[in-house]
């Protein structure tokens, strides 16, 4: 067995890198500073930065208004307990979310996972505040929600959770009708996955959770607003509960402040992060209508909500929140337009034989890369065009054979096309490869 004394000779001896096989993968190249759609290297290089660096980044890297925003409130106040205390950054950003989601009760958490974790939480034991017995879950195929427990009981069974099998509980899976350009068998698909979902909603449920208009780690897979639709009307009628995970789509991913929104939806709960603090600080957030917080209000203990962090409602966090919201609410127009950006580029892109399923929803474009080896995560296609971009000036981050772009709203035009440029060369020489 290969051991890291033998391997890792390249790579930092004491970090431990996350989703990484050192053996396989090359080590990290250090950064030492970013501005807009840029990473500055050390070595001197720039890359443009596709991806928001893990889609955190909502207007680009060191944005002033946001740095600022931190600076200043890290003079005021860096943090207290958020059981014996509130503070104005966080009754501010509660009330702004609450007003632009209509979903009346905010709960702070750390990161996307535990966003979703809370959701959960509080649906299951919404139930039970009720006095009703409803334990079912469904979740979607494909579907990706955090790698903390709960989270990775409702994502995909698959490579990355296989050694927790036995700990994860039983979640009811449904189809996720994928659709793409030239789609023609979507509806028939749709139809397929509507029927699994009545059948499943005949046992009574207590929370149905879906990633709104795109499935992110599960491939950028889109879905028709329709389809959303449908899935919220059998919602209603079997009187479940709907957690959006908007962690990725949210604040303007998909064309719109929230995707559940474009999708013409309204979930019960919606699970926040990423872009939240602008991609500068880690910080999740649990929304709830109202008639659910109602359910946790009373004197038996039992149906108080017992969750929390230390670094609830962090001040650092909440007024990068409010910095990332002011420079949403200056300018819409770069959320709600950005996908007209992309598809003149990807129109001309999908002309290319190797590239299959085009794809796009406001800030994200995806394809597949036609390839004879091995489907899926551990596919080489993609780590080779990653490679060539990446000579290219620019980092994409493919997930197997998928690629996408995913950049800051910051990214000007050149930059943007100079990312379909990359790949289209890269694509070029995979075609010379046969690959
Ligand atoms: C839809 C979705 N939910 C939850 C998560 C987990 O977020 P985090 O990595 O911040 O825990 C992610 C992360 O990619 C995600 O895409």
């Amino acid at each position: 067995m290969l051991t890291t004394s033998n391997s890792s000779a390249r790579w930092h001896p004491n970090l431990w890198p996350p989703f990484t096989q050192i053996l396989k993968d090359y080590p990290p190249k250090r950064v030492l500073s970013g501005e807009g759609a840029l990473l500055k290297l050390e070595n001197g290089e720039s890359l443009i930065d596709a991806i928001s660096s893990w889609w955190v980044t909502l207007h680009g890297h060191s944005n002033q208004k946001i740095a600022e925003a931190i600076a200043s409130q890290a003079q005021e106040l860096e943090q207290v307990i958020f059981a014996d205390f509130t503070h104005p950054q966080a009754e501010r950003l509660a009330e702004r979310l609450s007003k632009k989601s209509g979903l009346e009760r905010l709960f702070f958490s750390d990161n996307g996972s535990t966003a979703v974790e809370v959701g959960l939480k509080i649906a299951y034991q919404y139930w039970q505040n009720r006095n009703e017995s409803r334990h079912q879950i469904i979740a979607f195929d494909g579907a990706y929600h955090g790698d903390t427990f709960g989270a990775m009981a409702l994502g995909e069974r698959n490579l990355f959770n296989a050694p927790f099998e036995n700990m994860l509980f039983p979640v009811k899976r449904v189809p996720w009708p994928s659709t793409w350009w030239g789609a023609n068998d979507i509806e028939v698909r749709e139809r397929i996955a509507i029927n699994t979902l009545e059948k499943l909603l005949q046992t009574k449920t207590a929370a149905v959770i879906l990633e709104p208009l795109v499935q992110g780690a599960g491939g950028m897979s889109m879905v028709r607003p329709e389809f959303l639709q449908e899935v919220e009307v059998r919602i209603r009628e079997a009187g479940t509960l709907l957690i959006a995970d908007e962690v990725l789509t949210g604040f303007g991913r998909c064309g719109s402040l929230f995707a559940y929104a474009r999708a013409s939806i309204k979930p019960d709960l919606i699970s926040l992060s990423k872009g939240l603090t602008g991609g500068f600080l880690p910080m999740g957030v649990t929304m709830a209508k109202e008639e659910v917080f109602e359910q946790f209000i009373g004197d038996n203990p039992k149906v108080t909500f017992w969750h929390g962090h230390s670094f609830t409602a962090n001040p650092l966090g909440c007024a990068a929140a409010n910095a990332s919201l002011d420079l949403l609410e200056s300018n819409p127009k770069a959320y709600e337009n950005f996908e007209s950006r992309h598809i003149p580029l990807l129109k001309d892109l999908a002309n290319h034989p190797k590239v299959l399923k085009p794809r796009v929803t406001g800030t994200i474009s995806a394809f597949e890369i036609k390839t004879e080896g091995k489907q899926g995560y551990l596919n080489t296609a993609g780590k080779k065009l990653k490679a060539s971009c990446y000579e290219q000036g620019v980092f994409i981050r493919p997930l197997g054979n998928i690629v996408y772009l995913l950049p800051p709203l910051c990214i000007s035009d050149s930059q943007l096309k100079k990312c379909y440029l990359a790949i289209k060369k890269g694509l070029d020489e995979l075609n010379e490869e046969a690959c």
